[in-house]
């Protein structure tokens, strides 16, 4: 459980995240251009959460009003740019002894990509428990598809409540079998 839980980019498909994450925190932020008009539709849970209405490529006003909201003890970031400085000052908001989940797309978990190098950034989070989500696809038979929002949902939870460092949800391989 989380005293104060930091959410960026959950009112889409990881909707779902959210509601189970701020179910088992004390608090939450939630952050997207149009968090104020997201609700869970219970007010057990909406009562829970700051509502911050950002754009994360302002990227120095958006680390600013992280930083005066204070810091939280988890972190659930899906971020479409691949930026280190965004993602660094996401992860300092973060306590020591708290718990970074970045969720990120298929192109990210190629060898020596994106992924690679957010795992070796975050070695400088010494006593923060870091999990990245690579989201892949699923081969069916002779064909492909991209995963459902069940199955990213799924994958996140399972990185949030495991302990392996990098959770596939479906697969990256063979990669030229991508949908
Ligand atoms: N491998 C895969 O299978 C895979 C991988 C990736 C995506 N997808 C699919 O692609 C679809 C689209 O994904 P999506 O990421 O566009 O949708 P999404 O996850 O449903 O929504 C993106 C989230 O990020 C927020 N956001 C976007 N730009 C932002 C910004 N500049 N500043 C702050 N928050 C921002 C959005 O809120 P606001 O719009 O309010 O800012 C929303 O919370 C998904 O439904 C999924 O099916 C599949």
């Amino acid at each position: 459980m989380a005293d104060h839980a930091l959410l960026i980019g959950t009112t889409g498909m990881l909707a779902p995240v959210a509601r189970q994450i701020v179910g088992e925190s004390q608090h939450a932020t939630l952050c997207a251009r149009s968090a104020s008009k997201f609700s869970f539709g219970e007010s057990f849970l909406d009562d829970k959460v700051m509502k911050l209405p950002l754009d994360y490529t302002d990227e120095t006003h958006f680390l600013d009003t992280l930083r005066v909201r204070g810091p939280v003890d988890l972190a659930v970031t899906w971020l479409h740019p691949e930026a280190h400085t965004l993602r660094d000052g996401i992860a300092d908001c973060v306590i020591p002894g708290g718990k970074i989940i970045e969720i990120m797309g298929s192109a990210s978990g190629k060898p020596d990509g994106f992924a690679d190098q957010r795992l070796e950034a975050m070695q400088a989070h010494a006593g923060k428990t870091y999990r990245q989500v690579i989201l892949g696809f699923v081969v069916e038979d002779d064909s492909s598809r991209w995963l459902t929002h069940d199955e990213i949902c799924d994958a996140t939870l399972r990185a949030y409540r495991g302990f392996d460092t990098r959770t596939i949800a479906g697969t990256l391989e063979p990669w030229e079998k991508r949908p």
